[in-house]
C-alpha cells in the first residue's frame, strides 16, 4: 500500500466501525466519513478524523479523499426504486464520485455482495440493488488502480455459520458470514498483494478460525480469469460502464 491515511466511507457503519479498529490496532493512520458528523461521533473514536461527506455529493469527498492510500466503501444503499437513496445514486453513481476524487494508485475496496451477478434474485426488485451494485463493481474493476471487491453473503455479528471463512469467487454461492470477518477482509486485502484485482464472495464454515488471510488470498484467482456476467441495465448488457449513463 501507498504511504497515506486510509479513508472509511461508512466507517461510523456496523462494518465501518470494525475496520477502523482494526487499522489502529495496525497503526495505520485513518479516516472516516459521515453524513452526520454529530450522530456519528460516538460511533468513531475521538483521535479519528470525522468528515462530512455523501457519496452522491462529490464535492463532499474531495477532501477527505485528498491524499488517502486507501479508501474502503462500506455503504448501505437504500431499497426504492426511486428518492434520492436509491441503489442508483449510492452503489453506482457514489462509487463514480469516489473514484473520481481518489489517486490513481489509491487501493479502493468495496464492499458489496454476494448475488449481485444473479439478476433475478429477488433482491434485486429492490431499486435494482443487484444491477446496479455489480455496475459500480465494475466501474472499479474498469479504472486501472488497485482495489479489492469483497462480496458478503448475509451478514451477522456472531459466527454462528461457523468460526472458518471460506472464500469464493463466480457469485453462485449463499450462507452467512460475520461482519468481523468481513472487516478483517477488507483490512488484510490492503496489505496483500495477491488480494489485489480480486472479486471474491464471503461465507462462514465449520473449521479453526481464519488468521492466514495470505493463505486465503493467494488461492484466489484475479478477476481476468474468472467468468461472470456483464452488468445488465434495463435487460440490456453494458459494455463500458464508464461511460454508461444509465436510464
Ligand atoms: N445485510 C446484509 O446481510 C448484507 C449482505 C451483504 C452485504 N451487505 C452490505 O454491507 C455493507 C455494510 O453493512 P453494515 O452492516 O456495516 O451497514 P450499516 O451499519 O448500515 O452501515 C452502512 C453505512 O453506510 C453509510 N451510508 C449510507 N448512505 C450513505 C451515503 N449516501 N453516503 C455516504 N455514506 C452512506 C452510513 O453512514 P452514515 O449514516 O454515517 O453517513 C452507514 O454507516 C452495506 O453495503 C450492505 O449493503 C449487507
Amino acid at each position: 500500500m501507498e504511504e497515506g491515511p486510509v479513508t472509511v466511507i461508512g466507517g461510523a457503519g456496523r462494518i465501518g466501525r470494525r475496520i477502523v479498529s482494526r487499522l489502529r490496532e495496525r497503526g495505520v493512520p485513518v479516516r472516516v466519513t459521515t453524513r452526520d458528523v454529530r450522530r456519528s461521533r460516538s460511533a468513531v473514536p475521538g483521535d479519528v478524523p470525522l468528515a462530512h461527506a455523501d457519496v452522491r455529493e462529490p464535492a463532499s469527498l474531495a477532501p477527505p479523499l485528498r491524499g488517502c492510500a486507501a479508501v474502503v466503501f462500506s455503504v448501505e444503499p437504500g431499497t426504492a426504486g426511486s428518492g434520492p437513496d436509491r441503489p442508483e445514486t449510492t452503489m453506482f453513481q457514489g462509487v463514480r464520485h469516489v473514484l473520481d476524487a481518489v489517486g490513481p494508485a489509491a487501493h479502493v475496496v468495496l464492499v458489496s455482495q454476494i448475488y449481485v451477478t444473479r439478476a433475478d434474485h429477488p433482491q434485486n426488485r429492490y431499486g435494482r440493488m443487484l444491477d446496479w451494485r455489480l455496475a459500480g463493481e465494475e466501474l472499479i474493476r474498469a479504472r486501472g488502480g488497485p482495489y479489492t471487491i469483497v462480496r458478503p453473503s448475509w451478514l451477522t455479528d456472531s459466527r454462528g455459520a461457523g468460526e472458518a471463512v471460506r472464500l469464493e469467487q463466480g457469485d453462485t454461492g449463499d450462507g452467512r458470514i460475520c461482519r468481523d470477518d468481513v472487516a478483517d477482509a477488507c483490512v488484510r486485502a490492503l496489505s496483500t498483494p495477491a488480494a489485489i484485482g480480486t472479486t471474491f464472495e464471503m461465507y462462514n464454515v465449520a473449521g479453526p478460525s481464519a488468521t492466514d488471510w495470505d493463505t486465503l488470498f493467494a488461492r484466489l484467482r484475479p478477476d481476468g480469469a474468472v467468468a461472470g456476467r456483464r452488468p445488465r441495465i434495463n435487460g440490456t448488457e453494458v459494455p463500458d460502464v464508464g461511460a454508461h449513463t444509465p436510464r
